[in-house]
């Protein structure tokens, strides 16, 4: 049911993002294009439609629709990604298919595109600052800087850094990135979602999160400013 709604949604945006789609196609057709480029912006033979119709032209994503920035995540993370989906070992029905086309030079391709993109402002509005979410973004600070000491959850600034921004090529950037997506992966990790093996660090900490818990480290993490550009100039 979830991933229904969220095709009907997709085939909206999809719609709209067609001709902008198209329009890069003849801006961008010529056979000098890199690679990871031209399947970023046109996608590739066959059936590989371009990443930027759901990820949006500068890699931002889009926060409502709940799909991820992937400018400025690192290379070796976005290529883990891809063979996760093309080997079910991380499931979702609309990437999972266009990973299945690519062949292992054209995911390197594309995910060394986008760890060379600056990290833009994610496209789309973050709802409103009531005092119900200032009261999410204050306990997913908390649980963020703190973990949970009566389950012994490490924090999640121990592998992501105080300021969401990851470590390495080991944990991801999350800050900024979309509330909705980063509440799906938590309860898909909840209900094993594997990953594996960096995807067992998730595992063992989204278990001891509660519905509540997790909207509120979204929101937090949300809430972020995330990475200047000059972050996306030295990886
Ligand atoms: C029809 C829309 C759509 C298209 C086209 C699309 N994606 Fe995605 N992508 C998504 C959605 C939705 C997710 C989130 C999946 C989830 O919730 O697990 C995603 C997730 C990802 C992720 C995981 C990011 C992370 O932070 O873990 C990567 C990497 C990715 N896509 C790369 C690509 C590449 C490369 C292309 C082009 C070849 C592409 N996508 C085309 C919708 C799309
Ligand atoms: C022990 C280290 C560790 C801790 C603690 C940790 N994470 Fe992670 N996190 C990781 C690693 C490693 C990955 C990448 C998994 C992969 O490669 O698939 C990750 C991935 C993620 C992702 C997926 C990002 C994406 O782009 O798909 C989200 C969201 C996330 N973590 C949120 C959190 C939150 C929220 C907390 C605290 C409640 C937390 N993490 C605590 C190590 C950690």
């Amino acid at each position: 049911m979830k991933n229904q709604l969220k095709i009907r949604l997709l085939t909206l945006i999809g719609a709209g993002l067609l001709s902008l789609s198209l329009s890069l196609h003849s801006a961008l057709a010529n056979p000098d294009s890199p690679g990871g480029k031209k399947i970023a912006l046109i996608g590739a033979e066959p059936g590989i439609p371009s990443c930027s119709a759901c990820h949006g032209a500068t890699g931002a994503g889009q926060l409502s629709a709940g799909i991820p920035r992937l400018a400025g995540l690192t290379a070796p993370y976005i290529l883990a990604q891809l063979e996760h989906f093309r080997h079910g070992t991380r499931e979702n029905a609309l990437m999972t298919p266009f990973a299945k086309k690519l062949n292992t030079t054209q995911m390197q391709a594309v995910a060394e595109y986008y760890a060379s993109l600056p990290v833009p402002r994610p496209s789309g509005a973050n709802p409103p600052v009531d005092q119900q979410l200032r009261k999410q973004i204050t306990m997913g600070s908390s649980l963020a800087e703190n973990g949970l000491s009566q389950s012994a959850m490490p924090a999640c600034a121990a592998c992501h850094g105080e300021a969401g921004l990851g470590v390495g090529t080991f944990s991801p950037d999350i800050a900024g990135q979309s509330a909705a997506y980063i509440a799906d992966q938590l309860h898909e990790w909840k209900a094993n979602d594997r990953r594996d093996p960096l995807g067992a660090f998730m595992r063992a900490e989204a278990l001891h999160l509660s519905p509540s818990d997790i909207k509120a480290v979204a929101a937090y993490f949300a809430s972020l400013p995330g990475a200047s550009t000059a972050k996306g100039a030295t990886k």
